[in-house]
Formats: C-alpha cells, sequence, structure tokens
C-alpha cells in the first residue's frame, strides 16, 4: 500500500538508514512503502558483496527480499543487529505502526533488534501521536475488544479489504480494528490497556522501540538519535 509523503522523500529515509548495515549484520526488514527502499537499497549492497542475512517482518518484506536476493534467516537462527522499519505517525520516540497490518510481527523483529532505525516522511510526523491505533484481534474476538476499547473510549473500525470483499487478514490469519482515541497523552498507559484486552494479539503503539528516527525530505535526510 502507498501512503504518506513523496517517494523520493521516503527513499532518502530508506537509503540513508540501509548505510548503516555492515558486513556480518542480520537485519530486521521492515514493511512498508519506506522500509522498501531500504530493503532495495540492502538487496544492491548485497550484489556489490556486502554479508548480510534479513528477518522480515511480513510476506511483502520476505517477498522483497528474496526478489533482491537477501538471504533470509529466522529470529529461531539469529539476533538481528539492527531493524530498519517505518511508521504512520511518530511523536518525540514513540510510534504508530500497523498501516500495513504488519505490526505483530514488526514490534517481535524490532523489539528483538539491539537497534530500531525508523524511516519515515515529515507526513509522518506530529507532536502527539494521535493517529488511530491498529489492533490485531483474533476473530472470535472482534466484537468483544471493540466493546472494550468503546469502555476506554474509543472506536473500533473494522478494517476493510481494498481489493478483497470483506475484512483484511493478517498475514497471522487475524483480523485488524482501527481504534480512534483521539490525542494520546501517555502512549506507555494506552498500550498497557491495550495489551490487557483479552483477544488482542498486538496494538500498534511502539512506545520506547526506536533508537533513531531517519526523517527523508525532498532536500535531505534528518537524522534524530534519541
Ligand atoms: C506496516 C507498517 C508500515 O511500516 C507503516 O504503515 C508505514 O508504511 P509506509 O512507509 O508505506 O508509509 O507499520 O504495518
Amino acid at each position: 500500500m502507498k501512503r504518506g509523503g513523496s517517494e523520493e522523500a521516503k527513499r532518502r529515509a530508506g537509503e540513508r538508514a540501509a548505510a548503516a548495515v555492515e558486513d556480518g549484520m542480520v537485519v530486521g526488514l521492515g514493511t512498508g512503502s519506506t522500509a522498501a527502499h531500504a530493503v532495495r537499497a540492502l538487496g544492491r549492497e548485497v550484489d556489490a558483496g556486502l554479508d548480510i542475512e534479513g528477518i522480515p517482518t511480513s510476506f511483502q518484506s520476505r517477498e522483497l527480499a528474496r526478489e533482491e536476493g537477501i538471504p533470509l534467516t529466522t529470529l529461531d537462527e539469529a539476533t538481528p543487529d539492527l531493524a530498519i522499519d517505518g511508521a504512520d505517525q511518530v511523536a518525540g520516540g514513540d510510534l504508530i505502526k500497523g498501516g500495513g497490518a504488519a505490526h505483530t510481527r514488526e514490534k517481535i523483529v524490532d523489539s528483538a533488534a539491539d537497534r530500531l532505525l525508523v524511516v519515515a516522511d515529515p507526513t509522518k510526523e506530529a507532536e502527539v501521536l494521535d493517529a488511530p491505533v491498529p489492533l490485531e484481534v483474533v476473530p472470535d474476538a472482534r466484537q468483544t475488544v471493540s466493546g472494550a476499547v468503546r469502555e476506554h473510549g474509543g472506536e473500533a473500525t473494522l478494517r476493510a479489504a481494498e481489493c478483497k470483499d470483506g475484512p483484511v487478514v493478517t498475514d497471522n490469519g487475524n483480523l485488524v480494528l482501527d481504534c480512534e482515541f483521539g490525542t494520546i497523552d501517555s502512549p506507555d498507559e494506552r498500550a498497557a490497556t491495550l495489551s490487557a484486552i483479552p483477544g488482542v494479539v498486538e496494538h500498534g503503539l511502539f512506545v520506547g522501540i526506536a533508537d533513531e528516527i531517519y526523517v527523508g525530505t525532498d532536500e535531505g535526510v534528518r537524522v534524530r538519535e534519541l
């Protein structure tokens, strides 16, 4: 899915973050159009002799990595030295992810990595997180989770597929509820509340996981270390 700012800004962010990857590293490969630029850049480096292994965060990033000839491994075999991933919203160092419905595997891989480099464009930056928070939910729990979200002051909407009748089904066979809470003043408290709802597999709040933010613009890249 194509979201956010200009392709040029995304490309700059992705390629700059890919330049942080060194020989011998295991790299978490993020999902989405911005992270895809990093994966393509790594593919070119692998062609030129860079020796790395990738751990994909989704079906999409696995397919792209295979097309690009990046050798793959799994979390059973290796721990990522670094992960490069996109975001739907960035405020300070906290993120909302899951626009591609991949946030469960993204969070597993990104959290396992020694360093998470987030790649974004200026349309993703905010003072305070206020975008809808995606929840991956077990299909049977759709109504009960929606009710719990309502009790916590939110409004849950089942994510509809674009090229299929019915809902989006994640790589793990679950559904996605996009939950509108308005301004999220305490992301860690909101994250704890969402994690505690039975049937929620994972939520899209990434609190305290990112280490560096790369924001591509049409002129260059702003790098922020956290
Ligand atoms: C997928 C994600 C993506 O990283 C996020 O949606 C950003 O995507 P893009 O770079 O295409 O805007 O969280 O679940």
